[in-house]
């Protein structure tokens, strides 16, 4: 039977630490949901109670889009306090895992090379790898040396941190797997997609293969293969996968380039890889997804909804992760025509469109009253949405 650790399933080289490490871990995460459950409904209030009249008496006007409310916001000691918390909790969470990593990382590494090597699917690193600067340059949601940490050329120091750090983030929202995103679109894919029954998927930005296992364990026969900028991040995943007794291949590929030939796929996924590229490569993955598919073959990618989709003040509690989480292109990418992109990437525009992807994990806890796709909250934070995962799904036309 699985283990659990503060309702993450174990396995073999997930990384817990000793009993203060875990009081540590436990405290950044109640923190984090302290902020997101207690503090978090009060901007609201504070808003309209007193920096929207403030804001009034100074300019004139009401503050009418997300910028001006920041700006009426941005100086109110509620809204510092809100902000502040939250970030110290995000830095507390991946600290508490950072220590009992560090301490055991040589052990780590030699744990994950041998499972790894019962894992037959194909693994791909290598140090030569030209990793784009928007992951290398950044400590992306404060996540200390980013994805591409330096250490040894054969360690998994990056993919141990996120796998652990991640449930923390996600205050156990992902699951017990943190693969609550490619349960959802799997879900979705055999509802939607009548008959659709791919025989090789790609998982572009699969990080440690959190959503990449459900597709193999949804679509058995397929060949599944995750790709990944991070080196450490595509070993852990291929030791990860191994410890839950599966075989599927990561290779460290570049999703704007991946070298895979013409028509490789019939269906291409990610999940939150979008808004952590740039405006210059999220086209270019585009294409290249146009490039690698099948005709008939499906595109989609779970990522964050578009701020047209919400008022200006959601958008602006939502962008407040752009200003104090590390993520330059969160709040630029809600504002890009996706739809467009797709059609530019050579995508007939009947075949492409956003729909609403309910969450796994919510459909199984509370399989009665799943939220509808209309009511859904949008938190603060990636892993944070409420009734579902957006996503934007494109057909490539059949032959
Ligand atoms: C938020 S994580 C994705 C999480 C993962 N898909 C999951 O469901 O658990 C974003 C990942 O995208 C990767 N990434 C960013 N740009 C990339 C690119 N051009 N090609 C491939 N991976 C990329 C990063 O290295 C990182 O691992």
């Amino acid at each position: 039977m699985t283990q659990h650790v503060s309702g993450q399933a174990k396995h073999d080289i997930l990384v817990v630490g000793d009993h203060d490490d875990r009081a540590r871990q436990e405290f950044a995460m109640s923190l984090k949901r302290f902020t997101q459950d207690k503090l978090l409904p009060g901007l609201q209030p504070v808003f309209g109670g007193r920096a929207l009249p403030k804001f009034k008496k100074e300019h004139g006007v009401e503050p009418v889009d997300r910028h001006q409310i920041r700006k009426a916001m941005v100086g109110d000691t509620y809204f510092q306090t809100y902000a502040m918390t939250n970030r110290v909790a995000q830095e507390l969470l991946w600290s508490s895992v950072q220590q009992p990593l560090e301490r055991n990382l040589d052990s780590i590494n030699e744990t994950a090379a041998t499972l790894s090597a019962t894992n037959k699917a194909p693994l791909e690193s290598s140090s030569e790898f030209d990793v784009p600067c928007y992951v290398s340059a950044i400590d992306i949601h404060c996540m200390p040396g980013g994805y591409c940490s330096a250490e040894s050329d054969a360690g998994v120091a990056a993919g141990a941190l996120y796998d652990r750090g991640v449930y923390l983030y996600s205050m156990g929202m992902m699951g017990p797997d943190n693969d609550d995103m490619g349960r959802s679109v799997c879900n979705f894919i055999s509802r939607n997609l009548d008959g659709f029954s791919p025989t090789a998927i790609l998982d572009m930005g699969c990080t440690v293969g959190h959503s990449t296992l459900p597709y193999k364990e949804c679509f058995s026969h397929a060949q599944v293969t995750g790709i990944d900028v991070s080196a450490p991040c595509v070993r852990y995943a291929h030791a990860r996968t191994a410890a839950k007794g599966l075989e599927v291949g990561f290779l460290q590929r570049d999703a704007t380039k991946t070298n895979f030939a013409d028509g490789s796929f019939d269906l291409i996924v990610s999940h939150i890889l979008l808004h952590e590229t740039s405006g210059k490569a999220m086209p270019d993955v585009f294409k290249e997804c146009y490039r690698l598919l099948k005709p008939g073959g499906y595109m989609i990618h779970a990522d964050l909804p578009p701020f047209h989709k919400m008022g200006p003040f959601m958008q602006f509690i939502l962008d407040n992760e752009t200003h104090y989480n590390n993520e330059p292109f969160w709040g630029a990418m809600r504002e890009l025509d996706q739809e467009q992109m797709a059609v530019d990437a050579g995508f007939t525009k009947a075949n492409v469109r956003f729909d609403n992807a309910p969450m796994a994990i919510v459909e199984q806890f509370a399989p009665d009253s799943p939220p509808e796709p209309d009511e859904q909250e949008f938190a603060a934070g990636e892993f944070a949405p409420g009734g579902g995962w957006e996503v934007l799904i494109a057909r490539k036309d059949p032959a």
